[in-house]
């Protein structure tokens, strides 16, 4: 509970300077962006400058992922309900995401419980937050796998959960606490603010989201919503 009011006192501490900073450092890296781009093309081939430039180009570019992770992170709009079909979610996550997967020799399995009630969650934020998990679990098989996403029932019956599970690389235990961290990231281009989003985000709706993971074997990430009105469809 502690270690729960901590993180979320962190969060709206760090969001609010987040949104200032990223407003202010958004039109700068547009304009470098823009002006390396335009050097880039007026250099002819195979000029040893044009490398630099490049360079330039992408961490500039690696600049405003950061500031627009941040600006998501930091916009904490209130959710805007409306009854919502989880299973239609999962299934509209995984096609967007099913082309790139394949390329990289992954599945994407689903295993879905149709007969799950609609819940009263804003769609938009939910869908960002399962884009989030699928995708990371995507990037934790670079040599291919399966994701598997899930919906059900949990086993009181008081909540619906969604699984998304991975057979990837997995996640070591004493980075299993600093997942949900602002920041944290073990990838090269990585903005660390994923996951740290999608935890604002599923605590904004009510529900808590949690990771199991083995290093070498993969890792689950589970959501859950409290179904308040007992699940009537
Ligand atoms: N499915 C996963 N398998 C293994 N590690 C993961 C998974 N999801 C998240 N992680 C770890 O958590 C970190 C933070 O994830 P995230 O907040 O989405 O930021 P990013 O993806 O930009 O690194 C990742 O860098 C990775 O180390
Ligand atoms: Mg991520």
């Amino acid at each position: 509970m502690q270690a729960r009011v901590a993180r979320a006192e962190k969060l709206a501490s760090l969001g609010q300077l987040a949104a200032g900073v990223a407003h202010e450092i958004n039109n700068p890296l547009t304009s470098i962006l823009l002006n390396a781009h335009l050097v880039l093309e007026s250099r002819p081939p195979g000029d040893p400058a044009a490398e630099k430039v490049r360079l330039i180009a992408e961490e500039t570019a690696r600049c405003s992922r950061i500031v627009k992770g941040l600006l998501e992170f930091a916009r904490q709009a209130p959710p805007e309900r409306s009854p919502v079909d989880l299973n239609d979610l999962l299934e509209r996550t995984a096609a967007l995401l099913a082309g790139q997967a394949g390329e990289s020799g992954i599945r994407i399995e689903s295993r879905l419980d149709r007969s799950l009630p609609l819940l009263d969650l804003d769609p938009a934020q939910v869908q960002q937050v399962l884009w989030n998990l699928v995708l990371n679990a995507c990037e934790a098989m670079p040599a291919g796998g399966t994701v598997t996403i899930e919906s059900r029932r949990s086993a009181d019956g008081l909540a619906a959960e969604v699984v998304v599970l991975d057979t990837g690389v997995g996640i070591p235990p004493e980075n299993l606490g600093r997942v949900f961290d602002p920041f944290f990231t073990t990838k090269k281009a990585g903005t660390g603010l994923g996951l740290a989003v999608s935890y604002g985000l599923v605590e904004q709706h009510g529900g808590s989201i949690e990771v199991q993971s083995e290093a070498g074997r993969g890792s689950t990430f589970t959501i859950k919503w409290p179904l308040t009105d007992g699940g009537s469809r």
